[in-house]
């Protein structure tokens, strides 16, 4: 198959949040099954591109409509995890990926509109013939659209549509009329069964939009999949998904077990793997050392978080954790920072009067290294998420022996499964879940975990292993979007003879 990626992230170079990881983990595992997987990104000037092999310019320029004139970009190219990565530069007066960040612009509407038509006037004009466009959230939503209503006339008409839609809370709406930027007919789609967003009727919504036109529409988790098709999940949508649910279905992610791996990274001090778990421990010396926490007591467990600090992540939780890890005579690190400015001011209060203490450190900004390094020290990890689509942290954290300590929700809880559940087999049990979203429900949960921790040692070792053997490799589920799109491809091609 040939699948063309058109998204707004790509890990390592573009990386807001988990987004990033599947673009990448994802298209590499197609391309190790033997398919040719490309990525269109924008060019953003925030991306360090001479980090990016064989980066160079194309000698071509794409023009494509926005706001009743034609614009012309400049197409890069080069090779991110040895995948062909194009990238379009709009010469556009708005300069709409001249921000220095990714996303967060108040015309964020119009700059993914734009990429979105300039992605697929590229793909017509350079001849490009996928099976399959493969397109995120809702920055990319809009190709489902285009495609059906503008591309597909103008003869770019081989490939069936597949939407991923990793986090139902970002919908991407605006007034109708500003459909017509793109080219696309406001009057047409501004329709309750087409993109007209489900509560205000004079705007239209980028993910319904991807909803309705695309072929195949995936969420990020079986558990996450039902819960939006409900009222409470569903984030208005769940009318727009139970309609559509003969195409719409859940995959768990997998993670990239190359970029991810504790017996090669090279962001940590030791190396080690599930045999030798006496380099875990030097990570988490390391780590004490450098951020000046107390060494003085070996055993004591310390806990990691990192994570975007955004009320889906349940962030009372996780300032409710900290303080019930010092009391149990845990450590705390929580790396994150937020887009909401008064969760950011509120937990550099708590950074700051943690600033010298001996057990809990916060810090707050995007740090890959750093994540790294914090996965590997921690004994147990916590993720006491509102909701969660997927989840990457708790299968990164467990391939580096951190036992998660989550909230049975979503992809949470597709992949941890509580070592106290007597009704799932003992192979599959690998940490701590809890239900209830307030503080006896997470006490109960870490008590738990600190108990064995504490009374233990050799169960809790066992549990490490176990976790740092399990398979969160992309295998699986890549073979479950390769089984999709072959299956949409025939599809499509019955129909046509
Ligand atoms: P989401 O996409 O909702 O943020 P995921 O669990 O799917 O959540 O993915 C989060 C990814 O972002 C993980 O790879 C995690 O390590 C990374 N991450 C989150 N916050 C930070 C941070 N402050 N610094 C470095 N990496 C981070
Ligand atoms: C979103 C979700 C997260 C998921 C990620 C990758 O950011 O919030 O749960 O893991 O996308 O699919």
């Amino acid at each position: 198959l040939y699948v063309i990626h058109i998204a707004a992230e790509m890990a390592p170079v573009a990386k807001v949040g988990g987004l990033g990881d599947v673009v990448s983990g994802l298209c590499k595992a197609l391309q190790k099954k033997g398919h040719l997987a490309e990525i269109i990104l924008p060019k953003y000037d925030c991306i360090q591109y001479d980090r990016i092999r064989d980066f160079r310019a194309l000698d071509v320029v794409i023009e494509s409509y926005f706001d009743g004139q034609s614009f012309k970009n400049k197409i890069y190219v080069g090779t991110i995890e040895g995948l062909p990565v194009y990238f379009i530069e709009p010469h556009h007066p708005d300069k709409f990926f001249w921000r220095g960040k990714f996303y967060g612009e108040h015309d964020d509407f119009r700059r993914f509109s734009y990429f979105s038509r300039a992605a697929l006037e590229f793909l017509l004009q350079a001849g490009k013939k996928p099976d399959i466009i493969h397109c995120h959230d809702w920055q990319t939503a809009f190709v489902a659209p285009l495609y059906w209503d503008v591309y597909a006339p103008k003869g770019l008409n081989s490939a069936r549509i597949c939407f991923t839609c990793h986090n139902f809370e970002y919908q991407g709406t605006a007034p109708a009329s500003h459909l017509e930027s793109c080219g696309l007919d406001a009057h047409h789609l501004n329709r309750p069964d087409r993109m007209q967003d489900n509560s205000a009727h004079d705007r239209v919504n980028s993910v319904k939009g991807g909803v309705v036109f695309s072929n195949i529409v995936t969420t990020v988790s079986p558990t996450y999949a039902q819960e939006v098709r409900t009222a409470e999940g569903g984030h208005g949508l769940h009318s727009t998904l139970s309609t559509h649910s003969k195409k719409f279905l859940g995959i768990l992610n997998g993670i990239d077990t190359d970029a991810w791996n504790p017996a090669t990274d090279t962001f940590l001090e030791v190396q080690y793997n599930a045999n030798d778990l006496q380099g875990k421990a030097q990570n988490k010396e390391a780590l004490r050392r450098d951020l000046g926490l107390s060494s003085a007591d070996v055993r004591r467990p310390l806990l990691g978080c990192i994570t975007r600090l955004v009320p889906q992540k349940g962030v009372h939780l996780i300032r409710h954790a900290i303080y019930r890890t010092l009391e149990l005579g845990g450590q705390f690190v929580l790396l994150g920072s937020s887009p909401v400015p008064h969760i950011q001011r509120e937990f550099e209060g708590i950074a700051n009067n943690f600033q010298n203490h001996d057990h809990a450190r916060l810090i707050l900004k995007y740090d890959e290294s750093l994540s790294h390094v914090i996965y590997a020290a921690s004994d147990m990890f916590i993720i006491p998420s509102i909701f969660e689509p997927c989840g990457l942290t708790q299968m990164i954290s467990m391939r580096y022996g951190a036992i998660p300590i989550v909230r049975k929700t979503g992809g949470l809880n597709d992949s941890v499964f509580d070592v106290d559940d007597d009704t799932v087999p003992s192979q599959f049990q690998n940490g701590f879940t809890f239900l209830n979203a307030d503080e006896p429900g997470i006490n109960g949960a870490l008590d738990r975990a600190f108990n064995l921790y504490m009374n233990n040692p050799e169960i809790w070792q066992q549990l490490v292993r176990k976790d740092m053997n399990m398979d969160f490799s992309w295998d699986t589920s890549a073979a479950q979007y390769e089984d999709i799109y072959s299956m949409s491809v025939a599809r499509a091609r019955a129909t046509k003879k």
